[in-house]
């Protein structure tokens, strides 16, 4: 089988990682890929976003799998065009993917159908607006449109909540994406990333894994893509995984075939576990990432079957076989990142980090002249799997030890929050946190080092 995989980043390494073992791929492609990805495949220089061209290469290469990656190319219409194409792919046509392009579509969705999620209304007016974040307080503004995970601005006060909506609908600076946007209520709990193969109404649930998404230690500072995840979670146990499939999984596939845009691929649906019980953040037409690296690395089966059946329109199966392991994925990212960040600075990584257990995805590097350097905010994700979740955490840690770029910061954290208990946003404290859940001594060394 000939497989095109889309996209360049961390999920896609990890991606790429796992299709490159099926016995059943004969040649992988990836566009744009990276050079990590380049060990698993041939990389060809086309944009993610290039359209035309990834429909060209698919007729001219015969591809008989294409596999999408990130957002965007699915929301404008990637999985359409080469459809047409004749081509199986893997990835929701752009009418199912408004699913996470427009916030407005997805919570008129939930609405609709009964789907649990955060008490919210739409709105183009500011004033509009700010009458009902009063109603609320304490609560979140999101632009309708994709704004590369910075279009969710929680709202603690009154104040807070002004300044985002003044941001969106008065002084444009989300442009498009920000001139709806959707209010909506402030849910207290623990967030899960919940992960599910659909293929118009049969589902088959994947796993949970839990993101870091602020830049520092104890869920602190600016949001990011993403610093680092970890799987299993403890407290989302199997009755969770059913009643997340019964009332969100099974109700959303239901309601997007009954729309007339049936969902094809991997549906993540982001989940804050509240006291009432598991209510949808979001919805995202893709795998996570880095939650996708810690998945791929606990999959215990082939993954391109699987894969095959969504694109193909075939009989999926029941579930898919997962190690026991625990698998944890820290982020190591570029001096400056969320913000503005240099590129093209040289990494060190030692030949023999790698190993059984222990892999380096490439998120944002280039090669320049033989050398491997930076070339995005997220640099590496580190992914790492032990039979015990602490085992896996100084895993990652002692590697991380011996990388080095200028500039490097990562989060110390990761994982952690898992010891915290359900409901907690974060760590009592630091010295609590070193007391309680102190991972082998090799790995002592990363945690106490101070950012470089
Ligand atoms: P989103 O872009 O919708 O995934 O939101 C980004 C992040 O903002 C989420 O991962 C949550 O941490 C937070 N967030 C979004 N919506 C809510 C909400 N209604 N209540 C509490 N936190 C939220
Ligand atoms: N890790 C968050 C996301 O992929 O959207």
């Amino acid at each position: 089988m000939r497989v095109l995989l889309v996209g360049g980043g961390g999920r896609e390494h990890s991606l790429a990682w796992a299709i490159a073992k099926s016995p059943r791929v004969t040649a992988l492609y990836a566009a744009p890929g990276n050079p990590g990805i380049a060990r698993h495949a041939t990389c060809v220089p086309i944009a993610a976003d290039a359209l035309d061209d990834l429909v060209r290469f698919a007729d001219r290469e015969r591809i008989d799998l294409t596999v999408v990656g990130p957002e965007v190319p699915l929301v404008a219409g990637l999985a359409d065009r080469l459809r047409a194409a004749g081509h199986a792919v893997f990835g929701p046509s752009a009418a199912a993917a408004r699913i996470e392009g427009s916030k407005a579509f997805a919570k008129d969705l939930m609405a609709r159908f009964r789907i649990p999620t955060a008490r919210f209304e739409t709105f183009t007016d500011a004033a509009a607006a700010r009458r009902f974040s009063r109603e609320l307080g304490a609560c979140v503004v999101k632009t309708d449109g994709l704004a590369a995970g910075k279009g969710a601005i929680v709202c603690p006060t009154a104040a807070a909540a002004d300044e985002a909506i003044a941001q969106c609908l008065e002084r444009g600076e989300f442009g498009a994406s920000g001139r709806t946007v959707v209010v909506e209520e402030f849910m207290e709990g623990e967030e899960v990333s919940f992960f599910a193969l659909v293929s118009g109404t049969h589902v088959v649930p994947l796993i949970e894994a839990q993101d870091h998404k602020t830049v520092f230690d104890g869920d602190r500072g600016p949001n990011t893509g993403g610093m680092g995840a970890f799987s299993p979670v403890g407290s989302f146990d199997e009755r969770m995984a059913a009643r997340v499939m019964d009332t969100i999984i099974h109700p959303v596939a239901a309601a997007l075939a009954a729309e007339g845009a049936p969902y094809h691929g991997v549906l993540y649906a982001g989940l804050m576990l509240t006291a009432e019980g598991p209510k949808v953040v979001e919805f995202n037409c893709r795998f996570g990432d880095p939650e996708c690296q810690v998945l791929m690395v606990r999959l215990a089966e082939d993954l391109v079957p699987a894969l095959g059946a969504v694109a193909r329109r075939e009989p999926l199966p029941r579930a898919l076989a997962w190690t026991s392991d625990a698998a944890v994925c820290v982020n190591l990212a570029s001096g400056g990142y969320p913000g503005r960040y240099p590129t093209g600075l040289a990494i060190t990584i030692p030949s023999d980090v790698e190993r059984d257990g222990l892999q380096v995805f490439h998120a944002g590097t280039a090669s320049k002249d033989g050398r491997l350097v930076t070339a995005g905010g997220r640099v590496l994700s580190v992914t790492a799997t032990a039979p015990s979740l602490p085992d896996a955490i100084a895993r990652a840690y002692a590697a991380i030890d011996r990388i080095r770029f200028d500039g490097m910061h990562f989060r110390r954290d990761i994982g952690r929050r898992s010891t915290w208990g359900a409901g907690s946003s974060g760590p009592p404290n630091p010295p609590a946190l070193r007391a309680t859940a102190q991972p082998s001594p090799g790995a002592s060394a990363a945690w106490s080092r101070p950012a470089v």
